[in-house]
């Protein structure tokens, strides 16, 4: 029997990403109804899914009422409405796949964990590079001790410069205010690669950075607001909106058309928020940040987010009492060093770019499937994600203390003593 689930937000992670496993297999999945605001791609959505006319809703809301009718919710929703819908899918009784952030607030998260636990269902989100065969293949070495015990881990996250100024400057998580801070919105991926490679808690951290390139006063003086109200610079500025646009970011044009043609985004730019000069946008998060992390058992790693690089990638080095990582997810390489037989060994894996996003809807399926659910194991899946989450916010909040010294302990108790009551509500029987 295949899951049957609730889309809620047919957008590019929605629609374009894991609604598609249940087109590829059918056997696993099938969206029984959709909620999208926006009325084409709820129209082209319901009819590539058939669903039916009564369960086609333009809000997230209208398809969460009444009883359950569908096993699980897929939250695919922007950042900020990620909590009250989940709030309500648990305790109306489905499962959940949670597109990350579980929240940008800390109390939030807490409240959701709490909910999931009561309620017994499960709530999985979408850290889909830990599914990824570059960092799945990484964790088997390490799993089979071939680098003995983790001492320290170094992990760069590449954002690449265009890609920056798409979704950090002009698009939706440019704003901390509207989405996230830059560390969760972003990097919340790699805190999760790193606490789950390590497997251990993270017992503190500190964090430095800033947005040092993107704003005003590094404006050239005569650039005006919209790159093609006759920008003397297009040419040699590398962030020109239709330099990216028509070339390699033509895929993110889907955030603003569903007409990525030439013609058609030369023709609607100018109304959007893409066509801004990336100095004079509305951005507050950072363009570059550092996290230095401690373990409990004192192993450290530290991590570096910049958007200041050619392209969009990770390097990562994982040094080992006995042996060595070194790996390009770019490249999808890493090179494994045996200390003692002193040899090393490259290894290539493959990925077309969905397999981590296929390997996790295969793991939800199976998840929802497998009856009955064992209380500890579903809580077990969520409390990497809030622990990663929580390393998050007290980097966020040493950068913005002068990279002040923060206990992940600490912090996750105050926030769980902030949450009033979090064992209190309802769940609907099942
Ligand atoms: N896991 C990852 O690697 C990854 C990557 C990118 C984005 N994300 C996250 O995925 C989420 C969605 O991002 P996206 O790029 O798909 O954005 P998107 O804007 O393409 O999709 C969001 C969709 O939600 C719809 N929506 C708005 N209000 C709604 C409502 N009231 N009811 C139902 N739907 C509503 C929008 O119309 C839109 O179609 C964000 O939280 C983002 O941070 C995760």
């Amino acid at each position: 029997m295949s899951v049957k689930a609730i889309l809620l937000g047919a957008g590019v992670r929605g629609a374009d990403v894991y609604a598609q496993h249940a087109l590829q297999f059918p056997e696993e999945l099938e969206i029984v109804a959709v909620a999208e605001p926006d009325e084409e791609r709820r129209a082209v959505f319901a009819r590539e899914h058939h669903i039916q006319a009564e369960y086609v809703f333009s809000d997230w809301k209208e398809a969460l009422q009444g009883a359950r009718y569908a096993d699980a919710v897929m939250i695919c929703t922007q950042d900020r409405m990620h909590y009250e819908a989940t709030m309500m899918a648990l305790e109306q009784g489905y499962h959940v796949l949670l597109e990350k952030p579980i929240s940008p607030s800390p109390e939030e998260c807490v409240e959701i964990e709490a909910a999931a636990r009561r309620c017994n269902r499960i709530v999985l989100v979408c850290y889909v590079l830990r599914y990824t065969p570059f960092w799945s293949s990484i964790k088997q070495v390490i799993d089979a001790g071939s680098i003995g015990r983790i001492v320290n881990i170094q992990l760069c996250e590449n954002i690449g410069f265009a890609h920056m100024a798409h979704s950090y400057v002009r698009g939706h998580w440019s704003k901390t205010s509207e989405s996230s801070p830059m560390i969760l919105a972003k990097s919340c991926h790699d805190l999760d690669i790193i606490l789950w490679l390590m497997q251990q808690d993270c017992r503190r951290l500190t964090s430095f950075g800033s947005l040092f390139h993107f704003k005003r006063e590094n404006k050239p003086a005569d650039a005006p607001l919209y790159c093609t109200d006759g920008c003397p610079h297009v040419k040699e500025c590398c962030y020109a909106d239709l330099r990216y646009y028509l070339g390699e970011g033509r895929r993110r044009a889907l955030h603003f058309t569903k007409d990525p043609t030439d013609e058609h985004i030369r023709d609607v730019i100018r109304e959007t928020p893409y066509g801004r000069c990336v100095f004079q946008c509305d951005n507050d998060v950072v363009d570059h940040q550092v996290v230095n992390m401690e373990f409990r058992n004192g192993a450290t790693a530290s991590f570096t987010l910049s958007a200041f690089t050619h392209d969009s990638s990770r390097m990562v080095q994982i040094s080992g009492t006995s042996g060595e990582i070194r790996g390009n997810l770019e490249k999808q390489t890493f090179t494994v060093y045996d200390f003692v037989d002193d040899t090393s060994q490259e290894m290539h894996v493959h990925d077309e770019g969905r397999e981590g996003c296929t390997a996790m809807m295969h793991e939800f399926c199976r998840l929802v499937s497998s009856q009955p659910h064992n209380r500890s194991d579903l809580s077990t899946v969520l409390r990497g994600s809030v622990q990663s989450h929580m390393m998050a916010f007290a980097a966020e909040r040493s950068r913005l203390h002068d990279g002040m010294p923060m206990d992940i302990q600490q912090l996750t108790r105050y926030y769980q003593q902030v949450v009033s009551n979090p064992l209190a509500g309802t769940c609907s029987e099942r």
